[in-house]
């Protein structure tokens, strides 16, 4: 079989693959947003159709319950659903504690909202974004748009008493500033290395204009990598080791023909 897959997506796709293990029947799926968390969202959906997969889902962004939707997934609103038993999303950067910086998408407010809502959070990624420290990714974070520029201010100010190494600070899409699903907008934080995430995330949450950090903090139960050789490599926050598990191209056949990714 030969795919017109990019080595990086059959990564995201594997990672997304792995994550399917967790998910038991009838759960209470939270859904994450991002090039990673779409083919979680595909895979569910080829669940469903093929092998009768029952779950309730709830979406952390309007473009993953457009995807959703339109594969056949229902899509609640999570007030409706309570506590849910598992959110998968993807990540822009971990760290060896399981810390993440999100929101590359940015999505990361209902993000937060949808994943500490969740009794389990499980990251889809790939090796690229592994970092002995967070902060090389800029860190976005969500702010309202009324005083937009004070808050940006005092944004600038607060890093400067901070363990970080760059402080540069853009409002996302500049002049034509990019809006959230809540109508916010996003600054993105250029900070290199980030010393103490914990001491930055409340530092920056106590800024009344800034609504969410995409800092993700203890948060995380399992992370897994997958890569370009259909391996996916899996670790809990409360395992050592990385757990490695490798596909056969052959089960993705069906799958792939239905999202036409087969030659
Ligand atoms: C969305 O706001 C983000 O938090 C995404 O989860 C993150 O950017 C990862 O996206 P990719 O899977 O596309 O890398």
């Amino acid at each position: 079989m030969k795919l017109d897959l990019a080595p990086a997506e059959i990564g995201k796709l594997t990672s997304a693959r792995r994550a399917l293990d967790f998910v038991k029947p009838d759960m209470k799926l939270g859904l994450g947003t991002g090039s990673t968390a779409a083919w979680l969202v595909k895979l569910l959906a080829y669940e469903m159709r093929v092998n009768g997969l029952k779950f309730d889902a709830c979406a952390t962004s309007s473009a993953t319950t457009q995807l959703a939707e339109s594969l056949g997934i229902k899509i609640n609103n999570i007030d409706e659903l309570g506590q849910l038993d598992l959110a998968i999303d993807g990540a822009d950067e971990f760290d060896q504690n399981f810390n993440l910086i999100k929101g590359g998408g940015a999505a990361l407010l209902q993000e937060k909202i949808v994943e500490t809502a969740a009794d389990q959070l499980v990251i889809i990624t790939d090796a690229s974004k592994q970092v002995k420290h967070l902060g090389a990714f800029a860190l976005p974070i969500e702010i309202v748009k009324f005083g937009s520029e004070t808050t940006q201010r005092l944004v600038e100010h607060v890093l400067a008493g901070q363990d970080v190494s760059g402080r540069f600070v853009t409002r996302r899409g500049g002049k034509s500033p990019v809006e959230t699903d809540e109508g916010h907008y996003i600054l993105d934080l250029q900070l290199d290395h980030i010393g103490n995430p914990r001491a930055l995330s409340s530092a920056l949450l106590n800024i009344a204009g800034v609504v969410e950090t995409g800092l993700f903090l203890g948060m995380t139960n399992s992370i897994i990598m997958g890569d370009s050789n259909w391996r996916a490599l899996v670790k809990s926050n409360d395992s050592l080791n990385w757990v490695e598990t490798f596909y056969d191209i052959s089960i993705f056949s069906d799958f792939l023909k239905g999202n036409k990714n087969e030659v």
